[in-house]
């Protein structure tokens, strides 16, 4: 089945707003008129209605990093999905320093997912093993689990706005990518056969799987070559104009 791919980028708590202007700046003419990839940009809450502004007709697609699973309340601090309704169409949920830095489980994980779905909010659902998990040989264990348990009760219909990343905690920001070859054996015999199991044999393989951790514009056309990398969340080098466009001409 043909996936168009998809190049995110994920800015973590980097740029200001001056900052988020400039790179988008810079950024759209450098994507302009790429139609066979869906490029997206992520920055901090306080950069979306910046975002949305400087990127008011172009293709480019704007995602939030996190959310909330309650529709409003006493939770200090958060932002929910009805909040992001309008700013951006996608959303990371789960990402790994979420996970490791801020106490989310998988069960927190599925409720933002389910939350972010209800608003009409593309779900980007970070998964991946740590390096000890690694080297117990538990890759397939806990990344199984962590899809089974983060996608719990999402419909066919909903997973239609679903996409996955498989994102090695261990190759995140240490330069130290994945092989091309070990980070599709997990797309190709983890992920993949899960969610045709969850939403059906075509819905399932509809859904894309990215991969990130430590992804440039060196190693992106190796890792986008593989038969079930279906592009790829790309934090430190989408902080750059440059690397982050030859990233998504990468996945072309
Ligand atoms: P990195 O981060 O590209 O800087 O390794 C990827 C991510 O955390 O999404």
């Amino acid at each position: 089945m043909h996936r168009k791919p998809m190049v995110a980028g994920n800015w973590k708590m980097n740029k200001s707003i001056n900052e988020t202007r400039d790179l988008l700046k810079e950024i759209k003419p450098l994507v302009e008129g790429i139609e066979d990839v869906t490029v997206v940009v992520c920055p901090p809450f306080v950069g979306l209605a910046i975002a949305k502004q400087e990127l008011e007709g172009s293709q480019v697609h704007i995602g939030a990093q996190n959310m909330h699973w309650e529709n409003s309340g006493a939770y200090t601090g958060e932002v929910s999905a009805g909040m992001l309704e309008g700013l951006a169409e996608y959303v990371i949920i789960g990402h790994s320093e979420r996970r490791a830095l801020f106490g989310e489980t998988d069960e927190t994980v599925n409720k933002k997912v389910l939350a972010a779905f209800g608003h009409g909010l593309k779900v980007i659902m970070c998964v991946g093993e740590t390096l000890d998990e690694n080297q117990a040989g538990k890759t397939a264990e806990v990344v199984s689990r962590q899809v089974k348990e983060g996608l719990k009760s999402v419909s066919v219909d909903q997973a239609r706005g679903l996409t996955i990343a498989y994102e090695p905690v261990w190759a995140i920001g240490t330069g130290l990518a994945a092989t091309p070859e070990g980070a599709n054996d997990v797309h190709k015999k983890v992920i993949r056969p899960i969610l045709r199991e969850l939403f059906g044999r075509e819905p399932g393989d509809a859904i894309l799987i990215l991969y990130g951790g430590s992804v440039n514009d060196k190693n992106a056309r190796e890792l986008f070559s593989q038969s079930d990398i279906d592009g790829g969340l790309i934090g430190g080098a989408s902080l750059k104009a440059a690397s982050f466009a030859a990233i998504v001409q990468a996945a072309r």
